[in-house]
């Protein structure tokens, strides 16, 4: 089936991007982005294109190209569905906060929301791709839903999973590693082909990989997985590098010449933050326990209880340095985001490490180049450990770091922006308490500068 007109559901860091790739290179067919969120949608729509709710390098300019040519964005979500040949789910997949798998499971009430509402307005068969990170065999239960509620009509699920990471999300898209999508490849070659034919206009055929809807689903959470094992192995390593005075970045450089263990994805940071990582991670160790793999499950969960230490560890360190008490004093943050290069602040370690020092009585000054301050507050009452009151008592958010950093105890880095290089560090120093502390959670200053201008500095896994 040659496709024409595509609809997603769910305007996200993930929708929202692939849609503007998909519209712009795809210029015969109609991509309509619809969400419940009516400000979500208004902000892609906005006249001024820098006002799209999502900050993504190059993203203002490919929406400002397509949208209203074969772009949409819109609330109607029913008269999209009814329109699209092709459906992609889209939408958020939390970890359940309630009932069974609290805390673990991944909450599939939006996407069974979706599947339902596609079932109810359908009048012609459609193919209904996943988007979303699903846990394996989720698309037996679109398809069980879809077909028992449907009009008559055929659905074919295809499960064809996002692998883009926030802040390069553009050229991701552009030029990705690998397509995946899987699908019944017995009965439904033809809605698979037509997804392969929508890639082919500028992903090389070569690297679209076909695989059956389960390989697909499990392949996502997979990689989430192993990616943030090497963020966790690494992390784990910089703690002993401290101790035995050994440098971690000698240790990832050294490591990653090794072709195969490749040298990508080997920063030791502060902690992963980010929607999918521990999400996803979590939801491998419910699905393994669900099975009854405790091995399996117990293996993964420790990549998340490592990178739950290496936050507490950071926070404990500025204030055991800070002479054992941070009360009262200031703290400047730069960053808040969970990376560089993007406003998404979900699961940041930020919000973890200040949750700790508002718990000594620190006062926090936030500042990052792309969070609001609305963003800040909204992530700590989100932990529920403090009013609103004490959350503004205890925080404030700066929009110029010079300002965040004045009369500060010290420093805290939190994401690895590139202006904090570039940052007037002398004047920085100037204005702070002695002795200036600098705590450089995202290694990106350089050591022997800093220490040179009287700061006392330190990085993850090395002692200087
Ligand atoms: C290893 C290191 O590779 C080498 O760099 C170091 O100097 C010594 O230890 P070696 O033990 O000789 O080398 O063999 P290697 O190829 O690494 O295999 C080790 C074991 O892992 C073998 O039993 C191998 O069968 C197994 N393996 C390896 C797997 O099961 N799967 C794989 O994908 C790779
Ligand atoms: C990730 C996957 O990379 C992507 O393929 C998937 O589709 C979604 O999840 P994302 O969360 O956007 O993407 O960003 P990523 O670049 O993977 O970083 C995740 C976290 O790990 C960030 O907090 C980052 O700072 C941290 N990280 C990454 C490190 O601390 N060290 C590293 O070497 C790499
Ligand atoms: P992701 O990072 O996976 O893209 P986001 O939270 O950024 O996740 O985006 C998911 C979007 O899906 C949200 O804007 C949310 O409002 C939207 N959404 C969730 N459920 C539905 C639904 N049933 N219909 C339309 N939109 C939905």
């Amino acid at each position: 089936m040659k496709i024409t007109s595509i609809c997603c559901i769910g305007a996200g860091y993930v929708g929202g991007p692939t849609m503007a790739i998909i519209a712009q290179k795809c210029p015969h067919i109609k991509v309509t982005v619809v969400d419940l969120n009516v400000e979500r949608i208004a902000a892609w729509n906005d006249k001024d294109v820098t006002n799209i709710p999502i900050y993504e390098p190059g993203l203002s300019d490919l929406v400002a190209e397509a949208r209203g040519r074969n772009l949409f964005f819109s609330t109607d979500v029913e008269k999209a569905i009814d329109e699209a040949q092709m459906i992609f789910i889209s939408v958020n997949t939390p970890t359940k906060t309630y009932g069974l798998g609290k805390g673990m499971a991944a909450d599939l009430k939006y996407i069974e929301l979706c599947a339902r509402q596609i079932a109810s307005v359908a009048k012609d068969n459609k193919i209904v791709v996943e988007k979303s990170t699903l846990p394996v065999r989720t698309a037996e239960a679109i398809k069980n839903i879809l077909d028992n509620t449907g009009n008559g009509v055929q659905f074919q699920i295809l499960s064809n999973p996002e692998f883009l990471a926030e802040g390069t999300a553009v050229q991701d898209l552009l030029f990705p590693d690998r397509v995946l999508i899987g699908g019944n490849l017995e009965g439904e070659r033809e809605a698979l082909d037509s997804l392969v034919e929508i890639y082919a206009n500028w992903v090389p055929k070569e690297r679209i990989l076909t695989t059956n809807l389960w390989s697909s689903e499990l392949s996502k959470l997979t990689a989430n997985a192993f990616l943030a094992q090497r963020v966790s192995s690494i992390n784990a390593m910089s703690e002993l590098c401290e101790k035995t005075g050994a440098d971690v970045n000698e240790l990832s450089r050294a490591i990653g010449m090794d072709s195969r263990i490749g040298p990508k994805f080997l920063k030791a940071s502060v902690g992963f933050g980010g929607s999918c990582f521990q999400k996803d991670i979590l939801n491998l160790v419910y699905i393994a326990k669900s099975y009854g793999l405790n091995e399996v499950a117990d293996y993964w969960e420790q990549v998340v209880i490592m990178n739950d230490h290496q936050k507490r560890r950071f926070a404990s360190t500025i204030v055991q340095t800070l002479y054992n008490t941070v009360s009262g004093k200031k703290i400047a943050f730069l960053g808040w985001a969970f990376k560089k290069d993007t406003n998404d602040t979900r699961e940041s370690a930020a919000i973890n490490v200040c949750d700790y020092l508002l718990h000594e009585q620190a006062h926090i000054a936030v500042y990052d180049p792309q969070v609001k301050e609305k963003k800040v507050f909204n992530d700590l009452q989100y932990l529920d450990s403090r009013s609103l009151e004490e959350i503004e008592k205890g925080i404030t958010v700066f929009e110029d770091p010079y300002e965040a950093c004045k009369d500060a105890h010290a420093i805290a880095i939190l994401t690895e922006w590139d202006e904090f290089k570039a940052y007037d560090w002398e004047k920085i120093y100037d204005n702070m308490q002695k002795p200036a502390f600098v705590f450089d959670g995202r290694n990106v200053l350089d050591a022997k500068k800093m220490v040179s201008l009287g700061f006392v500095y330190s990085a993850i896994g090395s002692t200087n």
